[in-house]
């Protein structure tokens, strides 16, 4: 099972008014997914996928996939709005009025998790959605389940992307999925940035986005004196490409200028191969 996951595609943010600097970002991101070997059995878009939720970001969203034949779930994130977006991706209610959903296989669920609180920037997880992913859990306790959701529940350094904004979601999260020993990795966006960590004993992979990255810097930040630190840098696309051995959850982070190939394997090579796979 090898699942593509792209994030924060930010479709609709114009960097000038009428630069569509996203949408060709997007669109590169696709061709080297779909240039992969063996290619992707899914794609998973783990929010922002717009900018502002509009509804006609989503149709051109849809445009921008249209001659992509891998399948391709789709979740909200903060950028997003409920109802266009469902409107727009055809997707079902779940009945709490979330975007949550849950990819069942012989050997692994994916659990999609909405965390939008509206007009929150960092996430939300409240009692619905405590009990939903009670429910999910419980459903299938012997299978191993990977968790997609769009916000990261570590703290990445990055002082103006703060986890929760004081509200405390990341907290009710954790108490929530500590039961689920199952539980075999978190995997998120939000932060635009490839990041990894543990997040109490389940490891956390922060996929970078398709939009432009964040800058790096683990200095705070006071919001109320600009220091005209970098904030956004254009570094290529990124995306992710998580394999599921039928153990555990390995993650490549890629980029789309990764085919800038120096050495190819010609006949020099060989012996070098050779080695590296004998000894
Ligand atoms: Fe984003
Ligand atoms: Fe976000």
């Amino acid at each position: 099972m090898i699942i593509a996951q792209i994030t924060d595609l930010h479709i609709g943010f114009p960097a000038k008014p009428g630069d569509p600097q996203n949408d060709q970002r997007l669109t590169e991101t696709l061709d080297a997914i779909k240039a992969l070997k063996p290619r992707p059995d899914l794609i998973l878009a783990t929010g922002d996928l717009t900018n502002d939720g509009y509804p006609e970001q989503y149709e051109r969203l849809l445009e921008l996939f249209a001659d992509c034949d891998i399948p391709i779930h789709w979740m909200i994130g903060n950028h997003d709005q409920r109802e266009p977006m469902r409107a727009a991706l055809n997707i079902p209610d779940d009945g709490n009025d979330f975007v949550s959903s849950v990819l069942e296989f012989d050997d692994l669920r994916l659990v999609l998790l909405d965390s939008h609180g509206p007009g929150l920037h960092g996430g939300a997880f409240g009692a619905d959605q405590a009990d939903w992913l009670e429910r999910q859990l419980a459903a299938r306790p012997d299978t191993p389940t990977i968790l997609a959701i769009h916000h990261s529940p570590v703290f990445t350094g990055i002082s103006w992307m703060p986890v929760s904004n004081g509200n405390g979601w990341e907290t009710r999260l954790s108490a929530a999925v500590a039961p689920h020993k199952q539980v075999k990795k978190l995997i998120c966006g939000h932060v635009h940035r490839s990041v990894d960590a543990m997040w109490n004993d389940v490891p956390v992979a922060v996929c970078s986005s398709t939009a432009p990255q964040l800058a790096v810097n683990l200095t705070a930040i006071d919001a109320d004196n600009p220091d005209n630190r970098p904030l956004v840098v254009n570094e290529s696309p990124a995306f992710a490409l998580h394999i599921w051995n039928g153990s555990y959850l390995m993650t490549h982070h890629m980029r789309t200028d990764h085919n800038n190939t120096l050495v190819k394997f010609e006949p020099f090579m060989q012996h070098t191969i050779s080695g590296a796979m004998d000894h």
